[in-house]
């Protein structure tokens, strides 16, 4: 062993017994702690590598970055996999790929793509900065996904494509969906930053569309802080991506290329009008970004990969427990549901206050928060009436009158799993608790 191994080798050590100083789990004592909706969930495997791919000093996108791409296209079942810096991100590099003009039948402006009125904001941030038109369609109360009977209804002579999350890791109703988008030629984008792991007839979603996107924020399945991906089994679109993430440059080679590019001819391509050849590193053939992943998130996200099975299984667990005790208070609120198809990889647990129930959502998570149970709204509620997006140019289908109901009475708790039984249980007392108090 070098000295250099062996050096390696007593940071390892320290930096495991720095995690086991610094960063392991405090008991819970009811009341007083915290109940998180979500968290990073981490042990000296994470820091290890994190602190690994420092001392390497690799400070963009490398090795790392790679083997993270390859694991994440492995457990999708997809080709490729793109790293970025974050969900938000990858959502604007998968809508600006389906724009570029090496595509047959590019997104341009004025197309019409339809998305659900409920969700996150940044699912159609990059349909307005690519100056396409959200065309918003309602959801179901308790799968709070896109109603697929609004697809028809949503349909008009400009519309190109269908951009979804599946909402909180419920897959959406994919079926009737999917049939949809081929009967009319429409380009699918699944924003799957909140579903990773979760399955519809035996498939994970995310493989379903032409592109799906990921986040790696903290609340999420994995996590490398900030972070995101773009998936896709389509070699030619993932090539654009990889160009609108990477400054919108033709070139394609990972960090272990040879000098001369992947291509072998780095030095020999053509710019028109020049009589030169030109450097394939500063062919731009896309408007592009950089929007990478660095190597050093990578390495987080690599520990967390291998976590991710157990991670997936922990989130079911938490949802099973919380559903059985919850169903019991169906009379004041609405409990999530899901397709018969789906095995969902749930995010969170919606619940919906039921219009008429003798409380509110306010009265519910005030009460929940006064206990030390964190909440969350589900995202921006129906982004229509949201200050920043009110004046976007769009359609709707309707008056989304459930999107309504969300915005105004829906909200979740968490499952992810740093919260064990004792957590679980205490959430279902302060319900219990909520409700006596009536
Ligand atoms: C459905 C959905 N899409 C996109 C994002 C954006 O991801 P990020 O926070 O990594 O930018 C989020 C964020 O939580 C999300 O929930």
């Amino acid at each position: 062993m070098t000295e250099r191994d062996e050096l390696r080798e007593q940071i390892h050590t320290l930096v495991a017994a720095y995690y086991r100083q610094a960063h392991s789990a405090v008991p819970f004592t009811p009341g007083e702690s915290r109940v998180n909706y979500a968290g990073r969930v981490y042990d000296e495997r994470e820091l290890t590598a994190a602190v690994d791919a420092v001392l390497d000093f690799w400070l963009t996108a490398g090795p790392r970055a790679a083997t993270f791409e390859d694991g994440l296209a492995r457990f999708l079942g997809l080709r490729h996999a793109l790293a970025a810096n974050s969900g938000s991100s990858a959502n604007l590099v998968a809508v600006s790929a389906l724009c570029s003009q090496r595509l047959e039948r590019r997104l341009q402006p004025g197309d019409e793509v339809i998305t659900p009125a409920v969700g996150f904001p940044t699912t159609v941030a990059p349909l307005v900065q690519n100056g396409l038109t959200p065309v918003f369609v309602d959801c179901e109360l308790g799968a709070y996904n896109l109603d697929p009977e609004q697809l028809e209804p949503a349909l008009s002579e400009r519309t190109r494509a269908l951009f979804f999350a599946h909402t909180l890791g419920n897959p959406v109703e994919m079926d009737p969906v999917m049939a949809f988008a081929r009967a009319h030629n429409l380009y699918v984008i699944e924003d799957v930053c909140d579903a990773l792991g979760s399955a519809y007839d035996g498939k994970m979603v995310g493989a379903f569309g032409d592109l799906a996107t990921l986040s790696f924020y903290p609340a999420h399945h994995i996590t490398t802080g900030e972070g995101g991906a773009v998936v896709t089994g389509n070699s030619k679109l993932a090539r654009i991506a990889q160009s609108v993430r990477d400054w919108g440059r033709d070139c394609h080679c990972r960090y272990n290329s040879p000098p001369n590019g992947a291509c072998g001819r780095r030095f020999e391509w053509r710019i028109p009008g020049l009589d030169e050849p030109y450097d394939h590193r500063y062919l731009f053939t896309e408007i592009g970004y950089n929007l990478k992943m660095t190597d050093m998130q990578a390495a987080i996200g690599l520990a967390q990969l291998e976590k991710l099975p157990d991670f997936i299984a922990a989130r079911k667990r938490n949802f099973s427990c919380l559903y059985q005790d919850l169903r019991c208070y169906e009379e004041f609120l609405i409990l999530p549901t899901w397709s018969k198809r789906a095995d969902p990889s749930w995010f969170a647990f919606p619940i919906t206050v039921r219009p008429g129930a003798p409380f509110s959502r306010r009265d519910l998570i005030t009460f929940l928060e006064g206990r030390n149970i964190e909440t969350r709204l589900l995202f921006a509620g129906n982004i229509v009436r949201q200050p920043g997006y009110r004046h976007i140019k769009h359609r709707t289908v309707g008056d989304l009158p459930n999107s309504d109901i969300v915005l105004r009475s829906t909200f979740f708790i968490g499952v992810y799993p740093g919260l064990d039984d004792a957590r679980i249980a205490y959430i279902l007392e302060t319900f219990a608790d909520f409700v006596d108090s009536l």
